[in-house]
């Protein structure tokens, strides 16, 4: 059984609010947690405080080192990060293990971009009263940083936020999601043990109220927030004045257009639909598919998916875990037989699988789903795949975009003119050709449209959210 107390300000705090953590393939408890309350929410603002005078201190080749030295530090412990994450999430240890690599990477990015903050020469004497006058602008940390990440990626997405956060010169206030605490407190350790200064880094594991009190604090500069569209937009509605970035959901799409690669769309869609269960932003959800190749497409995809192993996260063979709770997989049967209701087809799946082990969803593909149904229209977060024909460019443009969010999308296709024209049609926030919507590597801007969100990540992008820019002007006439 693992014991985690939070971090508050750098010292590791026992509390009395001790939740349990469930290991989502059998229920089991595998750790307990010291949570916090308002109160420890509040401490840690005041502390941040400090150490956001403490980080400002420091110049960016040290800010360098201290990031690289943490990369190492986590790669030292990368096996115990995996089997970890495999207990909080519920992924496969192969999805871990690769969760692990990505955060070292997502570390090491942040540590270059931390060298690399510089500024502009703004050329003041092209305005008409701009003559005798030298100015430029530098780039200085906002103070603390707020940053609300998921249980999908626990550790990653984390990263995310801490990473670019301290490379800019920030202290930060993490509150990791109430399901998936503990790598995020052991990110903690590793920073401290890094040697960053102590009250620059809190990590609070917590309900809303720990939420409430480190989005909307007024001293609290930028809230950087991973999660539902429900909760972005509280979130959004209550922070105040203060830099806002939020990535939210989607229900990406794939096309598969009549002179597509055929064989790579279905290796894709099994790839980006059914990863971590279906449990990530970027998931494939719904699959346009030409009407020429609609039936063979549906044909190969349904044997291929039917291959999965489907069970033991810990299980070097396994394809597809659990979900995160029981009651994620009633929910999403739930929108299945809804779909099925409103005259769609069930393909393979739907149905929950293993004798004790009722979190963990057969992989499943459904076609010909209506356009109001959930599965279309909501975001699924499950292992279940939508596929539907279209005729034209111009319908499967419209198909896509039938959606509030717009974060990534692929398109399979060997024309360039075809690739260009839904390049410029799609409204989201990546369109990828001939590759899966859920391809993501750490340094690119990552982020969306409409309700998937505002703002970019990516460590290079995410500094710029998590500094201020402050102009300069020398009047060269005295
Ligand atoms: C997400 O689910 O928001 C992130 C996906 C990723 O980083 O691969």
């Amino acid at each position: 059984m693992i014991e985690k107390r939070l971090i508050l300000g750098g010292e590791f705090v026992k509390t009395d609010n001790l939740v349990e953590i469930k290991y989502p393939y059998t229920q089991e408890t595998v750790a307990k947690v010291c949570f916090a309350t308002e109160e420890e929410a509040l401490r840690a603002v005041e502390i941040a405080k400090e150490g956001a005078k403490e980080m400002a201190k420091l110049t960016p080749y040290e800010r360098y080192n201290l990031l690289m030295k943490a990369a190492k530090l986590l790669e030292e412990r990368a096996e115990e990060f995996a089997r970890t994450l495999v207990l909080e999430v519920g992924k496969t240890i192969r999805e871990a293990r690769t969760e692990v690599q990505r955060a070292i990477q997502t570390l090491l990015f942040s540590a270059e971009e931390a060298r690399r903050i510089g500024g502009e020469v703004i050329p003041i004497d092209a305005h008409p009263n701009g003559r005798g006058k030298f100015g430029f602008y530098v780039r200085e940390p906002v103070g603390i940083v707020s940053a609300i990440t998921p249980f999908n990626f626990p550790l990653n997405l984390s990263m995310h936020k801490v990473a670019p956060a301290l490379a800019a010169g920030n202290a930060v206030i993490l509150k990791p999601s109430e399901r998936t605490p503990l790598t995020p407190l052991m990110l903690g350790e590793i920073l401290l043990e890094a040697g960053f200064p102590p009250s620059a880094i809190s990590v609070l594991p917590g309900f809303g109220e720990v939420g409430k009190v480190i989005t909307t604090h007024p001293d609290v500069r930028v809230v950087s927030f991973t999660g539902s569209r429900k909760v972005g937009e509280i979130i959004a509605r209550q922070c105040g004045i203060k830099k806002l970035v939020l990535e939210l959901g989607s229900n990406s799409a794939i096309v598969l257009h009549k002179d597509g690669d055929l064989q790579k769309a279905v290796q894709k869609t099994v790839l980006g639909g059914y990863a971590i269960a279906g449990q990530v932003c970027i998931s494939v959800q719904r699959v346009f598919v030409h009407e020429d190749l609609f039936e063979e497409f549906l044909q190969k995809l349904s044997s291929e998916v039917e291959k999965l192993r489907v069970g033991d996260p810990m299980d070097e063979r396994t394809d597809v875990g659990p979900m995160i709770s029981p009651a994620e997989v009633e929910r999403i049967q739930s929108w299945i037989d809804e779909a099925l209701q409103m005259g769609s087809k069930l393909i393979t799946g739907g149905v929950a699988c293993g004798d004790k082990v009722s979190s963990v969803l057969a992989p499943t593909v459904v076609s010909l789903v209506p356009p109001n149904a959930k599965l279309f229209r909501e975001e699924a977060f499950a292992p279940v795949v939508v596929v539907n024909p279209y005729r034209d460019v111009e319908e499967a443009i419209n198909l896509v975009n039938d959606s509030d969010y717009g974060l990534q999308v692929g398109v399979f296709t060997q024309s360039i003119d075809t690739a260009w024209a839904f390049i410029k049609g799609i409204k989201a926030g990546g369109v990828l050709i001939n590759e899966g919507p859920n391809f993501r590597a750490d340094h690119m801007p990552y982020g969306g449209v409409k309700f998937s969100g505002v703002g970019r990540e990516g460590p290079k992008y995410a500094i710029e959210d998590y500094t201020e820019i402050k102009m300069v002007i020398f009047n060269l006439n005295g």
